[in-house]
């Protein structure tokens, strides 16, 4: 396992003097912590807080293996609902510790650092989507899990990229639905169901930055690959378009939630698979799957939300009690209708994350 100096990086007490050689003055060195010992004082603090640590596909490999449950954005709300914890520490973005706490009310919800938003839940406020319905009378909202408590409070139902699909067809035919806000999920749920749906015309800058061509060409350079493709990607028009120009095969490309793809992942006997989502699904695909060569489509889609998790920051939210996670009683009461309805629709994934 790699040795990251990140550790260092955060100034808390346990992770500066913990490596110290045991040298003093001026010849005085430093062996960088390992993943052994720093994830040895994680569990044993975890277990003192009894606390439950979620961490989304997207987290640092480091932060992936030292979790009690890795997963995709539904996979982790059903934990979260589910735990028995008293502290639920969430790895992931400032709106799935949201959704944690909205709901397990009762349960402390701690985030390592309160800056890890997300651009996509950033598209719309609970003041522009009211002004939407009042344009659409009648319609049903169903907010993608990527929103803030106040935008789920104003939503009939939320969905996340595994049950999009199912969400949108529970809603009676001839109702109106607004699909918010990434609007490349919404086309796909679009293809997928056959119907049609008014689109928030959100997207997020990391999956959106994936290009259709980059897609060509890392294809072209090796036809007989597999491809996963997120349906937040704004290359997933051009594969599907693909599939049905001939020009890459059905039975080898799938448009998959995180979740589904490490399911994919352990299915799969190609020699390589491509993967168009952020980076850090591919430890756990490699995990799954040590025999397959799995690579990104893209090296830039990295987000910088998701890695402003550290293992020193994960070390001071054990230690300190930070940073903790509230929503207004108000607010997470019409909220957590909408994300019960989601987490109550679609099969959880064979291997239940
Ligand atoms: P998944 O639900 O597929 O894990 O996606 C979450 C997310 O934030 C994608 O960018
Ligand atoms: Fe948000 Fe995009 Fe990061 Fe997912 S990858 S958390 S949608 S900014």
């Amino acid at each position: 396992m790699a040795v990251t100096g990140r550790i260092l990086e955060a100034g808390t007490n346990g992770g500066t003097e913990r490596g110290r050689s045991g040298a003093t003055g001026d010849e005085a060195t430093y062996d960088e912590p390992t993943y052994d010992d720093w994830a040895a004082e994680v569990r044993g603090l975890a277990g003192r807080r009894h606390a439950v640590i979620l961490a989304h596909n997207y987290q640092e490999p480091w932060i992936q293996d030292v979790a009690d449950h890795v997963g995709d954005s539904l996979a982790l709300s059903r934990a979260a609902a589910a735990s028995d914890a008293d502290t639920i520490v969430f790895c992931g973005v400032h709106f799935m510790a949201e959704t944690a706490k909205i709901l397990a009310p009762d349960k402390t919800v701690l985030l390592p650092d309160l800056a890890a938003g997300c651009s996509l839940a950033d598209m719309i406020t609970a003041e522009q989507l009211r002004q939407w319905k009042s344009e659409h009378p009648g319609a049903a909202v169903v907010a993608y899990v990527n929103t803030s408590a106040a935008v789920k409070a104003e939503a009939d139902v939320c969905c996340t990229s595994s049950n999009a699909a199912e969400v949108v067809r529970s809603i009676p035919e001839d109702t109106e639905v607004l699909f918010l806000p990434d609007y490349f999920l919404g086309q796909h749920v679009q293809r997928q169901t056959g119907r049609k749906l008014h689109l928030w015309l959100g997207e997020c800058h990391v999956h959106a930055g994936i290009r259709p061509e980059e897609l060509r060409a890392r294809l072209a350079a090796d036809a007989d690959a597999e491809l996963l493709v997120h349906p937040e990607c704004g290359c997933t028009t051009t594969a599907l378009w693909m599939i049905s120009d001939g020009q890459l095969p059905a039975d080898r490309t799938r448009v998959l939630s995180t979740g589904a793809m490490v399911d994919a992942a352990r299915a799969t006997t190609a020699n390589k698979v491509f993967v168009a989502t952020e980076v850090g699904i591919l430890h756990q695909l490699r995990k799954a799957n040590p025999t397959t060569s799995f690579e990104p489509i893209s090296q830039r889609a990295v987000c910088r939300y998701m890695k402003m998790i550290t293992p020193a920051k994960l070390l001071r939210t054990l230690r300190d009690g930070v940073y903790e996670i509230t929503v207004p009683e108000d607010v997470a009461s019409r909220a957590r209708r909408a994300v019960q309805r989601m987490i109550a629709i679609g099969q959880p994934s064979p291997t239940g994350e």
